[in-house]
């Protein structure tokens, strides 16, 4: 074998080997509940409140301490709710009223240390503000992920398994 012809297939069999190891790594289960589930998140808002949303939330540094569309900072580690999901939560109004407070701790008592606090967002135009909370209100979970959520909650609250809908 020439030289050229072994550097050949050296590279065609590092690329198998990484490959195989792609697979491992990244495949996601074909059988089981997650298989065809895929994402729990969702948004119900237009294309234009989805980035105008988006915009304000990478401006005013949300995912310093909350993740959204299961993403968030990984060098903080602020015990922070996740935005996910809000709008099966809270209300477009108490968002609105939430993040207008100069005071969110009155709304929402706090146990964290005030450095890692939700911070006041009362000095944003008021318009930004009505496009937060309309993009967080549009944000939700699939029923299922819902569901299993408070099962498992239920079952570690509980130590039970006969969790009923
Ligand atoms: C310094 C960390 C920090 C930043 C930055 C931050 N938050 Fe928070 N946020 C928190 C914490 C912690 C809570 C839980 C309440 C508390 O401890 O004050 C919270 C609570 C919330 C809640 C209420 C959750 C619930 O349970 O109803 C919403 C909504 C929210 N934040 C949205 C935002 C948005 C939108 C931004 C960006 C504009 C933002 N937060 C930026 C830390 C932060």
């Amino acid at each position: 074998m020439k030289r050229g012809e072994k550097v050949v297939l050296g590279i065609i069999g590092l690329m198998a080997i990484a490959a195989v190891v792609q697979n491992q790594l990244f495949s996601r289960p074909t059988t089981g509940p997650a298989a065809d589930k895929g994402i729990p998140f969702y948004t119900t808002a237009s294309p234009e409140l989805a980035r105008h949303g988006s915009d304000l939330v990478r401006e005013n540094d949300c995912r310093q301490c909350h993740s959204l569309w299961s993403v968030r900072n990984i060098m903080q580690s602020v015990p922070s709710p996740s935005l996910d999901g809000m709008g099966d939560l809270r209300t477009e109004a108490w968002l609105y009223a939430y993040l207008s407070s100069p005071a969110p701790q009155s709304i929402l008592p706090s146990r964290l240390k005030p450095e890692y606090r939700m911070p006041s967002f009362a000095s944003l135009p008021e318009e930004e503000r009505r496009t937060l909370a309309k993009y967080l209100a549009s944000l939700h979970v699939k029923d299922w992920y819902l569901e299993e959520t408070r099962k498992s909650e239920y079952e570690k609250l509980t130590g039970k398994d006969d969790y009923k809908k």
